[in-house]
């Protein structure tokens, strides 16, 4: 049996990541950002010149794919050149075009086994928008985070960021391969009201009910 996996999913912006982290930090698990994954293949396809819209070529750079999938201590990093990627993975280019490259089966069956790798030999809470739903579909501990779209709207215009959250959240839900979904046995944290400590202690108090 593999150690305890937390699924966190949810909407962009809607504040999972920092929840994930606190939450992980609490536990003392590894916390793991699915999104970074996909958004460190976007940034090689398109450094790569790689169209994001033919999946063809997408899918040919997966075998050599020069990235690589680990942690820092107790948080997921991606590096490439033995680098860690961050500025790049935010970058208006990588926005664009993520959820475009995570559409493609093959992106996901890639990164899936990347993903179920990492709770092989740790507890760890992932965050992402298929979770609960495909990465540990038998974990007992899934929360899906959301909050209204016009506090999405503010809380990422506060991050200084300008993508456009709508126009992702709609592509992620409705692509036909594992989209952003709340897992039927999944808890719904709607946060629009909630401040982030209320968040993190109505998830934690859930898991240590569980696993007592
Ligand atoms: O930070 P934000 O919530 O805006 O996004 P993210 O978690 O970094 O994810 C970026 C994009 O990666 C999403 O819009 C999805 O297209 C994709 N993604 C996914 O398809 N599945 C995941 N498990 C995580 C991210």
């Amino acid at each position: 049996m593999n150690p305890p996996a937390i699924a966190i999913d949810g909407p962009a912006a809607s504040g999972k990541s920092t929840v994930a982290k606190l939450i992980a930090k609490e536990l003392g698990y590894t916390f793991i950002n699915t999104g970074a994954m996909y958004r460190a293949i976007t940034w090689y396809a398109l450094r790569r010149g790689a169209n994001p819209a033919d999946a063809a070529q997408i899918c040919a750079l997966l075998p050599e794919i020069p990235l690589e999938f680990g942690k820092d201590g107790t948080c997921s990093t991606v590096l490439f050149e033995g680098r860690v990627l961050s500025a790049e993975l935010t970058s208006p280019e990588t926005n664009q075009y993520v959820s475009t490259i995570a559409a493609i089966p093959e992106v996901r069956a890639y990164l899936l086994r990347k993903q179920r790798e990492y709770n092989k030999v740790e507890p760890v809470v992932m965050e992402g928008r298929d979770i609960g739903s495909v990465v540990f579909p038998d974990t007992p501990f899934k929360y899906f985070v959301t909050a209204s779209p016009e506090e999405r709207a503010r809380r990422r215009a506060k991050q200084g960021l300008t993508d456009s959250i709508t126009e992702r959240d709609k592509k992620d839900a409705s692509r036909a391969c594992a989209p952003l979904t709340q897992a039927p046995d999944a808890l719904l944290v709607d946060t629009s009201e909630m401040s982030i400590e209320q968040v993190v202690e109505r998830i934690i108090t859930d898991i240590r009910t569980k696993l007592a």
